[in-house]
């Protein structure tokens, strides 16, 4: 791979070395010197600049001075691939475009042996195998803007770590027991009347969902009455006659009572399948799907060992729990007083059950960041159990993610459900289609309107840095310009319609890249060449947002290159040939850097 970057970093590393020891033959430590490239800020000092400062120690010299030396020092040597020059304290060396431009669009149109693209692929993670758990839901609410986000930064992450060579695996973790679901349950039970959601006509998970909406208003309801008899509010909540029963149909789900885990499997399929869908839609999918229904008795099994090892300890109400006060963690219960298993519980079992599955290197949640607490404990517990890998457990958190209008509540039900809201998404979209009288161009409307939706959604919830809390602009995502889906889409139609109408459609590397030596065609040519090591950088710190930002900044030189040099419509056939080739270039990868962020590439829009 031409990395121009790392060419001259070593050159400069060479000259440093030589400086050094010419000054001092006996010098130490010189063979990891830390060399800085910049970007100089002003495009006519060079294209890349070296700072000095740091070997003003070693040399016991001046920083411009060093810098002329180094520059005395390649310029002697004599570089084709660029020129040298010192300017003050730096070393800056112009690159030489006709070399660059073809080297770099040569590696860029080389393929593997299916003639697929593989440009960009680091390879740094070769042999790491990599678990990365993602998306989620509980089965009593479908999924929300919440899980979009999350969703997307799961399917995301695991692409880009595929990239670089890492074998990887999606799971998710259906959290399909405990109370909250014995309260959808409890709903359907009182006021269901064998309803079903197609006896209604509504989408399965949202059909059990709203029974977990009914609940909690009826409990509301309860919970209301007891406190202005007088109660505290927070023992009312725990006294009301449903939560009882709620509790009442955990305990005889964990019994196994027949009736009750039969309903209980109908709800679960109805919630499940639902979500499947959202999932088919939003292209997001998993290698293996993990139940709490299966993993809590290995994790209740593994809390009671933790007793017999004297890590746990049983309470006078007979629950378990643990003291993390060494650890600066508070003290956290492990089993409720009636036996019953609680949220870590489960993931005790899930974690033992996936590491037994597929050894994993690392493991990554992705979980929002309500939750670091929670894998604080988590980590902390498996690792007093003594599971060594522990160690390489990972809590990729992420922030809240609201919509202008305020913040999402789920238990009154006013939450944003993914549904509706990719619903409105596409439907913006087609009316925009429509009203720029494109229905007929594009073909099937409502299919592309579908793909800017999605465009929209998943560029947006990916580009701030995934701790950030963010709101979600609607309106905002779907805008054709600016920084946008669909305006990277769009450059990609665009692309893709330039090469259509051109008469002479060629492979690569017939042509001349040496042409392209104007100042747009070299910015753009700088830009696709550092697209390898933004996927590097998005890989090692696990976030997607890097990606964002240079595919916008990709778009933007191409926007540039497209309003300042013709590429079509120009005598000169080399040219055109060459500038085509680099437009080519461009949409592959856009293509390629497209899928790792889930933004469908559309050829017309
Ligand atoms: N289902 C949980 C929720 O909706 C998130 C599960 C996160 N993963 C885990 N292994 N605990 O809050």
């Amino acid at each position: 791979m031409y990395d121009y970057k790392n060419f001259w970093k070593i050159k400069i590393a060479r000259a440093l070395t030589a400086l050094i020891k010419e000054a001092d033959p006996n010098a130490e430590n010189i063979d990891s010197l830390q060399i800085i490239a910049e970007t100089p800020p002003d495009p006519s000092m060079g294209d890349i600049g070296f700072p000095m400062f740091s070997y003003a120690k070693i040399l016991r010299k001046g920083p411009p001075q060093i810098a002329q030396l180094v520059a005395a020092k390649l310029q002697s040597s004599g570089n084709k691939d660029g020129a040298v020059e010192a300017q003050g304290p730096y070393v800056n060396v112009r690159l030489n475009r006709s070399l660059t431009a073809k080297a770099v669009l040569e590696e860029i149109f080389k393929t593997n042996q299916k003639g697929e693209f593989i440009f960009g692929k680091p390879g740094t993670l070769t042999g790491k195998k990599i678990m990365v758990e993602f998306s989620s839901p509980n089965t009593n609410k479908p999924l929300h803007l919440g899980h979009l986000r999350n969703d997307v930064l799961g399917e995301s992450i695991s692409r880009i770590l595929a990239v670089c060579g890492a074998e990887v695996r999606k799971v998710c973790i259906i959290n399909d027991r405990g109370i909250h679901i014995c309260k959808s349950m409890l709903a359907y039970k009182d006021q269901g009347n064998g309803r079903t959601p197609q006896s209604e006509g509504i989408k399965s998970d949202r059909f059990v969902g709203d029974w977990y909406v009914c609940f909690n208003k009826a409990l509301k309801i309860e919970v209301d009455e007891l406190v202005q008899k007088g109660m505290e509010k927070e023992e009312a909540e725990a006294k009301a006659p449903l939560m009882e029963r709620a509790q009442e149909l955990l305990r005889k789900w964990e019994a196994g009572d027949s009736e009750t885990v039969e309903l209980w499997k109908i709800m679960n399929s109805w919630s499940i399948e639902g979500m499947k869908e959202t999932y088919r839609r939003t292209g997001v999918s998993f290698d293996k799907y993990y139940f709490e229904s299966n993993t809590y008795m290995l994790g209740k099994d593994e809390v009671l060992k933790g007793i017999e090892k004297g890590i746990f300890y049983r309470q006078e109400d007979g629950s378990v729990a643990v003291d993390l006060n060494a650890e600066k963690l508070d003290k956290k219960i492990l089993l409720r007083s009636d036996g019953t298993s609680i949220y870590i519980t489960q993931d005790f079992g899930t974690a033992i059950s996936r590491h037994k599955d597929w050894p994993f290197d690392q493991m990554i949640y992705v979980v929002g960041s309500e939750q670091q607490y929670h894998f604080k404990v988590l980590f902390t517990l498996l690792d007093k159990l003594g599971y060594p890998w522990a160690k390489n457990l990972y809590h990729l958190s992420y922030g809240m993610v609201n919509l202008p209008e305020g913040k999402m509540k789920s238990r009154e039900g006013t939450v944003v459900d993914a549904d509706d809201l990719i619903d409105s998404l596409r439907d913006m979209a087609l009316e925009e289609i429509r009203e720029k009288e494109r229905e007929e161009e594009v073909g099937n409307a409502q299919e592309v309107a579908e793909k800017i939706a999605l465009g929209a959604l998943h560029y947006f919830l990916l580009q701030p840095s995934p701790v950030k809390d963010m709101l979600f602009d609607p309106k905002e995502s779907l805008s054709f310009t600016g920084n946008t889906g669909p305006y990277l889409q769009y450059m990609g139609a665009r692309i893709s319609s330039m090469l259509r109408k051109s008469k002479a459609p060629l492979i690569g590397k017939n042509a001349d890249f040496s042409l392209l030596v104007s100042d747009t065609e070299w910015e753009l040519v700088k830009t696709l060449a550092v697209y390898p090591s933004v996927i590097g950088e998005a890989a090692a710190a696990l976030d997607p947002s890097c990606l964002a930002s240079y595919l916008y900044e990709l778009s933007r030189c191409f926007s540039r290159f497209y309003h300042e040099c013709p590429v079509l419509n120009i005598d000169n056939t080399e040219l055109s040939m060459a500038r085509q080739e680099l437009s080519r270039a461009v949409m592959l990868v856009l293509r390629d850097a497209f899928h790792l962020v889930c933004i469908p590439f559309l050829e017309v829009m």
